[in-house]
């Protein structure tokens, strides 16, 4: 879907998860959302922020997903998704703090496995995620799914791409301060989504939303594995969409 404005797309955005979590609560059974960070969806939380305060929109059967971490990280620190979330989402809506999982960038290299392990049996608990919103790097990530990163691969520790530690290098006043690694959903856990809506706004990513929508699938870029799934739809606006 193209949109002329980034708002349009946000809007849009917003209006699916709103839907999902109204037919989920009219059945008396929670919406299980998978949620990036990034400044791709700052817009639409500002909208669920809005539809929550203007609209009476409630949160309270709504479960939540992060899809990824740096590590290390402490959840406080500037740069870290613990506060993005909290920042830009969960304080200004009525999600129950019990419900919200991110995954840990804190904990020891030796407790990351079993983490990793314990985050996938939490998505299963909740029943799988219902609708998973995504960002894309410019290293044609999803999550923190580096070039290399397959269809089999679920939650786990991973190494850093240049790029993505390029542009990340700006949040963290120098390169040399970004982390090296990061926690992240894999590959296999994303298409196990039941919907998926990966968005993509500005110039600066129409290299990659061409590479995602038109290469065949592959490891180099993971979004290409985005075609394999039955219900994902690319979210971009008409900059992003330029070199389609
Ligand atoms: C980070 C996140 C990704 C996100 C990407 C794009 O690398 N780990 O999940 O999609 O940034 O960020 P932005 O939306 O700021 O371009």
């Amino acid at each position: 879907l193209i949109f002329d404005e980034p708002s349009e797309l946000a809007r849009q955005a917003a209006r699916q998860v709103r839907t999902l979590i109204e037919a989920r609560s009219a059945a008396g059974d929670p919406a299980v959302l998978g949620l990036p960070t990034g400044s791709t969806p700052i817009g639409v939380y500002q909208e669920l922020i809005r539809m929550h305060r203007e609209e009476g929109l409630d949160f309270s059967n709504v479960v939540t997903f992060n899809i990824d971490e740096y590590v290390p990280m402490q959840p406080d620190s500037l740069q870290s998704y613990h506060r993005f979330m909290r920042e830009n989402f969960f304080d200004h809506v009525n999600i129950p703090e019990g419900n919200v999982h991110i995954p840990r960038g804190d904990l020891p290299p030796e407790a990351m496995e079993q983490h990793a392990a314990e985050y996938e049996r939490a998505i299963q608990r909740a029943g799988g995620l219902d609708l998973l919103l995504l960002g894309i790097g410019r290293s044609g990530h999803i999550g923190f799914n580096e070039p290399g990163s397959t269809p089999e691969d679920r939650t786990r520790l991973i190494v850093l791409d240049e790029i993505t530690r390029k542009d990340a290098a700006s949040d963290f006043f120098e390169e040399k301060y970004v982390p090296r690694e990061a926690i992240t959903m894999g590959v296999g856990t994303i298409l196990d989504a039941r919907e998926i809506i990966l968005m993509a706004t500005g110039e600066h990513k129409a290299p990659i939303v061409r590479q995602a929508v038109e290469e065949a699938p592959n490891a180099q870029v993971s979004a290409t594995y985005l075609q394999m799934h039955q219900n994902a739809t690319f979210y971009v606006d008409r900059a992003a969409a330029s070199e389609l």
